[in-house]
């Protein structure tokens, strides 16, 4: 079993088999979306930083991923301009946005970071397991080993938001709050409609 099944990643839902034929179909949105996604994934690093400057290890850890991030929207964008692909407009990120609608209210102020660590966690594994349905079922092989190696990254950013919080809070508090944005997040999915111009 490798380290992407969602079994391993804990998704509680996978996702609809017709995403990767529809995102397929429309690899100049696809690749516009997920290159506007890294550039997210990279502010929101900054942005843990800048709100928890007393945390030495989220600004060791996250400082270097902030750069990683940046890359992986160059590699998309490199990929783009090879296609003869124009970057488009950034959308509205309707999946990142009804993650943060269902983050719980009243939070008190010493549980805040371990919600956005999980909300992190949580965008790297569903995007990990998007990467690696196209990584196994696209026909271009050139394609499939370009997504390849951002599951495999996401992958590894999904742990690291993880550990970062367990360094932070007790261990089964960290499980358990992951257990509740993992039917948080499946809730979420529910409620849209897949759809081949966006990542998620
Ligand atoms: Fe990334
Ligand atoms: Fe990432």
């Amino acid at each position: 079993m490798s380290t992407t099944d969602n079994s391993i990643l804990g998704l509680k839902m996978p996702t609809d088999p017709r995403w990767k034929d529809l995102a397929s179909v429309s690899l100049q949105e696809i690749l516009t979306d997920h290159a506007f996604c890294e550039q997210k994934a990279a502010t929101n690093c900054i942005t843990l930083i800048q709100r928890n400057p007393d945390k030495e290890e989220i600004v060791n850890v996250l400082a270097p991923i902030v750069t990683e991030e940046w890359g992986h929207f160059r590699m998309v964008w490199a990929e783009m301009k090879k296609r003869g692909f124009k970057l488009g407009k950034q959308r509205k990120n309707d999946y990142v946005n009804l993650l943060l609608q269902n983050e719980p209210k009243d939070l008190p102020n010493e549980d805040k970071l371990l919600h956005k660590l999980m909300i992190g966690a949580m965008i790297e594994a569903r995007s990990c397991e998007r990467f690696r349905l196209l990584s196994e079922g696209l026909e271009e092989a050139g394609l499939r080993k370009f997504y390849h190696k951002f599951m495999i990254s996401e992958a590894g950013h999904y742990r690291l938001f993880i550990d970062l919080a367990e360094r932070y809070y007790p261990v089964e508090k960290v499980r358990a709050t992951w257990q509740q944005w993992l039917d948080i997040e499946a809730h979420v999915l529910s409620m849209l409609v897949p759809r081949g111009d966006r990542m998620h």
